[in-house]
């Protein structure tokens, strides 16, 4: 089988195409023969060496896929060969078969394809647990999302819209506002050419922020959100990481709340599950529509993060290996 490895940290160029042997599952593992693989920021960081999770050379990255079970260890009562599933790793997936824990696994529902549904567990389910089981977010309130048209911050507008909440999206130009708009935002702020701050204040401020940018954004997010109010410090895509003065939280009465969705796979796997099903059964009403904006084979893989790292991105960017 082939794979993407990852032979020394740094670049891209690191990334090369390798035959490897074919794994084989450990007794509560599943072997899966994969089809497509969704691609993260975090893939940038992870070939880097700057990402929490810091793995050997030579690795493969990639951390959702979908595809089909090849084969099941000998403690896996509920996955059978040919099952078509999902699952979350800690990278291994820019390959053609992988090995996973069964508690990673979820099966795919009727009519949803292998491209969408690698593309779906990291950025749905990190803003799905992120407003509801941190942020509590309430029907009627303000939710600020940066990042709005990249991968996670697509899903937020999404997740924030079924739940009842006023979406406000700031990106970097019209097109990412366009995806935005396309997926439910209610205003449209280009950080590029509008303050963010007094756009924000204009509508009411902000309850809820979703930043997975950091940098300006957190601060302006800082300058807008309401009494009470809750910023999710999703990510750092900006590559500066926020130090907030305590106290503006103070004065303002709002928090800071961090998320690591990933680590929830081995901290309360059933929370995880539980928001996945939830997401799966909303996806099967038709009231999420992931946006996959680009598709690339396997061997293509650098020219996928080279244009991920270029923010040219939409949603999500797959790779196919079948
Ligand atoms: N906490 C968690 O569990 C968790 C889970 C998933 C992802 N994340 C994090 O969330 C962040 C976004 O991930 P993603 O996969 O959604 O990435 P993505 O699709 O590349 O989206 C990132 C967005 O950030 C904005 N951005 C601002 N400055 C940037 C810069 N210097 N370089 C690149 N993008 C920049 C871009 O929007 P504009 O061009 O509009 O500014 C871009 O659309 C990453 O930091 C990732 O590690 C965290």
């Amino acid at each position: 089988m082939r794979a993407i490895l990852c032979k020394t940290l740094g670049t891209v160029d690191a990334l090369a195409l390798e035959d490897l042997p074919s794994p084989s599952p450990g007794p509560d593992q599943v072997k899966i023969a994969v089809h497509a693989c969704g691609l993260n920021f975090a893939d940038t960081l992870i070939i880097q060496g700057k990402y929490q999770t810091k793995p050997e050379p030579p690795f493969s990255p990639g951390m959702e896929i979908a595809g089909e079970i090849m084969a099941c260890g000998a403690e896996v009562a509920t996955l059978r060969p040919g099952d078509r599933v999902m699952a979350v790793l800690s990278y291994g997936g820019f390959s053609e078969e992988v090995i996973a824990p069964a508690s990673a696994v979820v099966a795919l529902p009727a009519g949803m394809d292998f491209v969408t549904a690698a593309g779906f567990p990291v950025a749905y389910g990190t803003s799905h647990l992120a407003l509801t089981h941190r942020a509590r977010l309430q029907a009627g309130e303000n939710l600020l999302v940066h990042g709005a048209g990249g991968g996670v911050g697509l899903t937020a507008v999404e997740i924030g819209k079924q739940l009842g909440a006023t979406v406000i999206a700031s990106a970097g130009g019209p097109d990412k506002l366009d995806v935005a708009a396309a997926h439910g935002a209610d205003h449209l702020i280009d950080y590029t050419r509008e303050d963010i701050r007094e756009r924000v204040k204009d509508l009411g401020g902000a309850d809820v922020v979703y930043d997975p940018v950091g940098g300006s954004a957190f601060d302006a997010s800082l300058r807008c959100i309401n009494w009470e109010g809750r910023i999710l410090a999703i990510g750092f895509a900006s590559g500066k990481i926020p130090q907030p003065p305590a106290n503006i939280l103070l004065v303002k009465n709002c928090a800071v709340i961090g998320l690591y969705w990933g680590a929830y796979l081995w901290r309360n796997p059933p929370l995880m599950h539980q928001s996945l099903s939830d997401l799966l059964d909303w996806y099967a009403q038709g009231r999420l529509r992931p946006h996959v904006s680009r598709t690339y084979p396997l061997e293509q893989a650098k020219t996928a993060l080279e244009y991920l790292m270029a923010r040219r991105s939409t949603g999500k960017l797959v790779l196919t290996m079948r």
